[in-house]
């Protein structure tokens, strides 16, 4: 029989369930406990009217939010371009070229060096208190690298993304690449993949305009894939338009907006997913999300870790970089990190705590979640293993900093 597990001693518990606590968007209950049983939430509430369980895990007094939905991360990838980045805050702009390396580089590693990448990437992220990760193809633009790629995320998260369109790769015909992303390697890649996805970014030399973008969307989604994009990370353009126009579950970046774009975002079902670390680490301007949010357009916060543009997949990090750059508060950033990320990849079961959801939680060496982004830098958010899970069993062993 399962055991059942108290996770009791919750000093704040955030839920993203409006109907508990506080009535807040966020769900705040004070004095909690979650019981958890075959990785499910069985119950929720009040520490002192808890049931009865087999093992009891006593947080003594942290604050508790659900785990972290990372819906944008490339954690499938080899080498290092740290140079790019010193270049960069040298002044050098970012246009994309830079991939190139990162694909010579995944291409010449092997699969069990990508496979020990990848397992200590989730690891790092699991330590910062991410519990679900969306993972890209995209850096090996041929069939046998981004098979590769997608077959090696499938062993660690069910959204795997199909990125082949990510940049036509040097020697390649722009043509007969678009063919070949459409063709022969979607085809070799749908097994492997839940979604699909395409940087639109006109301005870019190595990426693709509108009307390749719908052609790879397109056929993506003839082939049952549910839809992404990168967009409106450069420059403006036309990746917002795109991915309302085709429903996709998101549209990541989003840096650059119009007024059209905006509305276009307000009145779809496409999220605006946000990657602050992004923006810090290509020193440009950040997304407004102020402006976004009084709109009424659902906001994810996402890390986007990859070699290029953001090589951190700490959700702490881009919580206070979009409360202290792009105009959220704490309990906005938390909700976009959380909630947001799990709309943006269409999941009901994750990004909120209450029974019948995934018992994903994130435990904050902290007495309330503003903690995140008051205390940036600090190793305060962690992923709670759970004896249901076949993890760690046993007491929340931590250091306690925070009284
Ligand atoms: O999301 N913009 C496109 N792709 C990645 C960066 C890829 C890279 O530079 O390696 C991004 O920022
Ligand atoms: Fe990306």
């Amino acid at each position: 029989m399962l055991s059942v597990t108290l996770v009791t001693g919750i000093g704040e518990l955030t839920t993203n369930d409006p109907q508990v606590g506080d009535g807040s968007a966020l769900g705040v209950l004070r004095d909690a406990a979650v019981v958890v049983q075959d990785g499910r939430i069985a119950w929720l509430g009040p520490a002192a009217r808890n049931p009865a369980a087999d093992t009891a895990i006593d947080l003594d007094g942290a604050a508790v939010v659900p785990g972290f939905v990372d819906s944008h991360t490339h954690l499938v990838f080899a080498g290092d371009r740290s140079v790019e980045f010193t270049a960069r805050m040298a002044g050098e702009p970012y246009d994309g070229g830079g991939i190139a390396a990162t694909v010579a580089a995944t291409r010449a590693a092997g699969e069990d060096e990508l496979r020990g990448l990848l397992s200590r990437r989730i690891a790092q992220a699991r330590a910062q208190g991410t519990t679900t990760c969306e993972v890209k193809s995209g850096y090996g633009l041929d069939v046998a690298t981004e098979v590769r790629m997608l077959r090696l995320a499938t062993e660690v998260t069910p959204e795997t993304t199909f990125l082949g369109a990510h940049v036509v790769p040097a020697a390649a015909s722009r043509h007969d690449y678009i063919e070949l992303v459409t063709g022969g390697m979607l085809a070799a890649c749908r097994p492997y993949a839940r979604w699909g996805d395409v940087f639109c970014e006109p301005g870019s030399p190595h990426a693709f305009d509108a009307d390749e973008a719908r052609t790879v969307l397109g056929a993506c989604a003839a082939a049952g894939l549910g839809l992404r994009v990168h967009g409106n990370q450069l420059g403006p353009g036309p990746g917002v338009q795109v991915a309302v126009e085709l429903d996709a579950a998101s549209v990541d970046h989003c840096t650059y907006l119009t007024d059209a774009d905006v509305d276009a975002l307000a009145g779809g079902a496409t999220v605006a997913t946000l990657l602050p670390g992004v923006e810090f680490s290509t020193r440009s301007p950040y997304p407004d999300a102020a402006r976004l949010l009084a709109a009424g357009v659902t906001v994810a916060l996402a890390s986007d870790c990859n070699p290029g543009t953001c090589c951190s997949s700490s959700m702490p990090f881009g919580i206070a970089l979009a409360v202290r750059e792009m105009g959220m508060t704490p309990a906005q950033a938390l909700w976009s990190a959380t909630a947001g990320g799990a709309l943006a990849l269409r999941r009901d079961d994750i990004g909120v705590l209450r029974p019948g959801a995934r018992a994903d939680l994130c435990v904050l060496d902290a007495p309330t979640y503003a903690h995140l982004a008051y205390r940036p830098g600090m190793a305060i958010a962690r992923a709670l293993e759970l004896p249901d899970r076949g993890l760690t069993a046993g007491r929340a062993d931590r250091l306690r900093t925070w009284r």
